[in-house]
């Protein structure tokens, strides 16, 4: 047995070259056309055709970055069996369907399609929303959401998602998940450790000045 193993080692040494030398398969180069061709069937129902959706509770996906919309879609899949990162009944469902190669197409789609954003609805509270967006509040080492979603509130692709002209609601929806811990998703906890520092009455001047965001 004991001289077998040196050439054990050797077989595994090869094998383990192979397995990294192997280049993962690139993947496929996004086509918008199959991507809206999946919209305008499926997701119309709640996000419109064009991705401007129209309830408030059906966030706007129209000219977010591509990144950030794969990402999601993974997440409310749900990879090897796991259960989803992003916990929600009905994306659950309507994303469980879709390889990745076709919400590469989706989100190819979404992207391109230009944003009809919302507008802030309470004159009483948005400068205060505009101070907590742009500074934060150092006394309670709440950050200034412009350090990571941009001045405007625009995102940077690859990393932070845009939420300038996003409904409201959802905005606020989505800042009282994140700090339930329900929505756990964001990588290294960068919204849940923000979130959860806001009050009720922060969260909906935030919320409120962003949808006016441009
Ligand atoms: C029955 C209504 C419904 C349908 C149909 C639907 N969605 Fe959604 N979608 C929602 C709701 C509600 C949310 C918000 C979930 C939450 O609050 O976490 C959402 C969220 C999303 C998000 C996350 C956006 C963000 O800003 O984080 C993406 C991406 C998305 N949907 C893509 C799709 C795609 C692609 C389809 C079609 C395959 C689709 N949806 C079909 C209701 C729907
Ligand atoms: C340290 C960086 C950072 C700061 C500061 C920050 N965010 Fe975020 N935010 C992120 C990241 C990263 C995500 C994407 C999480 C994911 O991948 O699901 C995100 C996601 C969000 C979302 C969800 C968007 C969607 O479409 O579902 C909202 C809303 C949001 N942030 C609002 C805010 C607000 C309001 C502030 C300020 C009070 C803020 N963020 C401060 C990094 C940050």
């Amino acid at each position: 047995m004991i001289r077998f193993l040196p050439l054990l080692a050797a077989v595994l040494a090869t094998t383990v070259t192979t397995v990294w030398a192997a280049d993962p398969a690139p993947p496929a180069k996004a086509d918008p056309a199959k991507g809206q061709q999946i919209v305008s069937t499926v997701c119309v129902a709640c996000h419109t055709a064009d991705g401007n959706s129209v309830i408030p509770n059906n966030p706007k996906l129209a000219g977010q970055h591509p990144e950030y919309l794969l990402k999601q879609m993974k997440n409310f899949k749900g990879e090897g069996g796991k259960p989803p990162e992003r916990a929600n009944p009905i994306m659950n469902a309507m994303i469980a369907a879709y390889t990745e190669d076709q919400m590469r197409d989706i989100a190819a789609y979404l992207s391109e399609q230009k944003l009809k954003p919302e507008t802030s609805k309470n004159p009483e509270t948005v400068e205060y929303g505009r101070k907590l967006f742009r500074a934060g509040d150092q006394a309670k080492g709440l950050p200034a959401c412009a350090a990571c979603h941009g001045p405007s509130g625009s995102g940077i692709p690859g990393q932070y998602p845009r939420i300038a002209g996003q409904f409201i609601e959802y905005t606020e929806l989505q800042l009282k998940s994140f700090r339930a811990g329900e929505r756990a998703n964001d990588p290294n906890k960068m919204m849940r450790m923000v979130a959860i520092k806001m009050t009720d009455a922060e969260i909906k001047a935030v919320s409120d000045y962003v949808a006016g965001l441009r």
